[in-house]
């Protein structure tokens, strides 16, 4: 729980606690019975117009969530014009007040857990241990990116005035941020991009995913009444394609922070790019062609655990899943015996029961995609695997979890976003012909290794280029400060979201010389 001498993480809750669990199976009820909607928020007012766009529920599109309204093209300027004039200021404020701002929103969000817990488990479709991570996660970044920004934005830095000058180093934020998030992590990367770039001195135009508009605006009305000034943040429930079309060709935007596929981000960074005037600063974290190792030392209980954490749970929609697991040809079979049995008692279904594992993939465009790639490759491969769909997945877009072996890894030419994982067996003296074909992947964001052996790890972990490596364990949910997460390659530019360097990235460095 103590991540440091200065800070704990949120303690989330006990789902085995009765007197705990029924509070917030409560607060989860309330919130889903009201009807939500979501508007653009500039300059700290709720804009009237704009198109209106009915929310989905992906494990019953018959279920009304609410709606959100797509801002028209005027009110996103107006959005950069405001933020543009009133960054300066926030920039001026000093660094113990926007932490504590931080702080409180950090609070906040523990208040309003079941609502926004209900929306993860409604509008992202998560579980309900998932919604739990979710919130603690984002209340993790928020209190980890406070004391970053007292520790580093605080004060001065004295350097050396070997000549008799004084010298000092400062830093300040660059300008206006537009933070553009995914909806898998609907709230904790939402949440995280625009606390860095708020923390740092920036303002910041904050535009969640299409699929999971309603979350993001009930963060901003949390972060706004902790004290973000309106000015300051603003909230655009925008297509990409808008952002893509007004808001990165803007030369008064100063950043761009941008979680999601490999392809938006090379396409943003094109944008940027083009753009006449200053150059902007592009973090990118993206997709992951993720692998697991496996020599025949493990354990093959444990393998098979944590493979159906790494690859099925989330129903694979994290960037950090395991998309390809490689035997080593001894352990394969009682490995994947195992892992087939426990497949079959996972339970596919709506997220909204404790007894559910595996939730609905976000939306038709999503479970198409992936119904195609599961079909072509289980005609490529052998299927070890499907586990069965529970009863009441018709009006969702559930997609059973699947394993299927394969000949060769570079068959896998882009990332699927979902609970489909590849399985490929080596023999012992081919180990290094298997990190060549990870590596080739181009893809650097996560790795497992499972083995007994402690030198084999080393040998791994130092030839695969990853952002993180995971040993004996799963290979998701990377803590906030403890596992700084991101990657390199087509993962991205990095640096690591929950970590010492991450809000350097928002900021300038200014160096002051005085001759005493
Ligand atoms: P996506 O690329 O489709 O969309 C991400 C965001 O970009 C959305 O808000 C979208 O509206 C916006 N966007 C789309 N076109 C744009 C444009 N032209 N200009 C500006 N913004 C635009 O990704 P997704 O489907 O929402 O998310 C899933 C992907 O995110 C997966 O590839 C996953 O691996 C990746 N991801 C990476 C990390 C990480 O930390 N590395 C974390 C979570 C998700
Ligand atoms: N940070 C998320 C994880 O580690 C993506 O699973």
């Amino acid at each position: 729980r103590s991540f440091g001498q200065e800070r704990e993480n949120s303690l989330g809750v006990n789902l085995t606690d009765p007197d705990e669990l029924a509070p917030l199976a409560e607060a989860m009820e309330k919130a889903m019975q009201q009807q939500w909607e979501a508007r653009a928020i500039i300059g700290g007012k709720i804009h009237g117009g704009g198109k209106e766009v009915r929310a989905v529920d992906p494990s019953d599109n018959r279920r009304s969530l609410g709606v959100y309204y797509e801002p028209e093209e005027s009110a996103v300027r107006e959005a950069i014009d405001i933020a543009h004039k009133s960054q300066p200021s926030w920039d001026a404020t000093p660094a113990a007040e926007r932490a504590a701002i931080l702080r409180k929103a950090a609070d906040l969000y523990e208040a309003h857990m079941g609502e926004l817990m209900a929306l993860c488990t409604r509008e992202a479709g998560k579980t309900i241990p998932d919604g739990v991570a979710e919130v603690r996660e984002a209340v993790d970044f928020l209190r980890y990116y406070a004391n970053q920004c007292e520790e580093k934005f605080g004060a001065e830095i004295p350097l050396p005035g070997p000549t008799g000058e004084k010298n000092t180093l400062r830093l300040t934020g660059k300008g206006v941020f537009v933070c553009i998030s995914p909806w898998n992590f609907p709230l904790a990367i939402f949440t995280g991009q625009v606390t860095a770039a708020l923390a740092a001195g920036n303002a910041v135009l904050a535009k969640p995913a299409e699929q999971t508009s309603l979350i993001g605006s009930l963060a901003v009305k949390l972060l706004h009444k902790a004290g973000v000034p309106g000015d300051v943040l603003h909230f655009l429930p925008c297509r990409g394609s808008t952002i893509g079309k007004i808001v990165t060709p803007d030369e008064r935007i100063a950043g761009v922070a941008f979680t999601g596929s490999t392809e938006t981000a090379k396409l943003v960074n094109r944008t940027l790019a083009e753009r006449e005037g200053i150059i902007p600063t592009l973090i990118a974290e993206t997709g992951g062609q993720n692998a697991m190792i496996v020599d025949s030392s493990a354990l093959p209980e444990q393998v098979a655990d944590d493979v159906v954490q790494s690859a099925f749970h989330s129903a694979g929609q994290r960037c950090s899943a395991l998309r390809i697991l490689c035997l080593q040809e001894e352990i394969a079979p009682r490995v994947l015996e195992i892992l087939s049995g426990y497949m079959d008692t996972l339970t596919v279904g709506d997220p909204g029961l404790l007894s559910t594992d595996i939730g609905p993939v976000i939306d038709e465009k999503a479970y198409k995609g992936l119904s195609e790639h599961v079909e072509w490759i289980k005609g490529k491969g052998k299927l070890i695997k499907e586990a069965p769909l529970g009863p009441n997945c018709a009006n969702g877009t559930f997609l059973a979890p699947v394993a299927v072996e394969i000949d060769d890894i570079a068959m896998l030419e882009r990332e699927q976003f979902g609970p489909v994982l590849h399985v490929v067996r080596y023999k012992a003296k081919d180990l290094d012909r298997v990190i060549d074909a990870v590596n080739k992947t181009g893809y650097g964001l996560t790795l497992g290794i499972h083995t007994r052996i402690d030198s084999e790890a080393d040998y791994i972990q130092r030839r695969i280029k990853v952002g993180n490596a995971y040993v004996n364990r799963n290979m998701v949910g990377a803590v906030v400060g403890v596992q700084p997460f991101g990657g390199q390659g087509l993962s991205g530019t990095g640096p690591k979201a929950g970590g010492p360097h991450y809000m350097l990235r928002f900021a300038n460095e200014r160096t002051l010389t005085v001759n005493t």
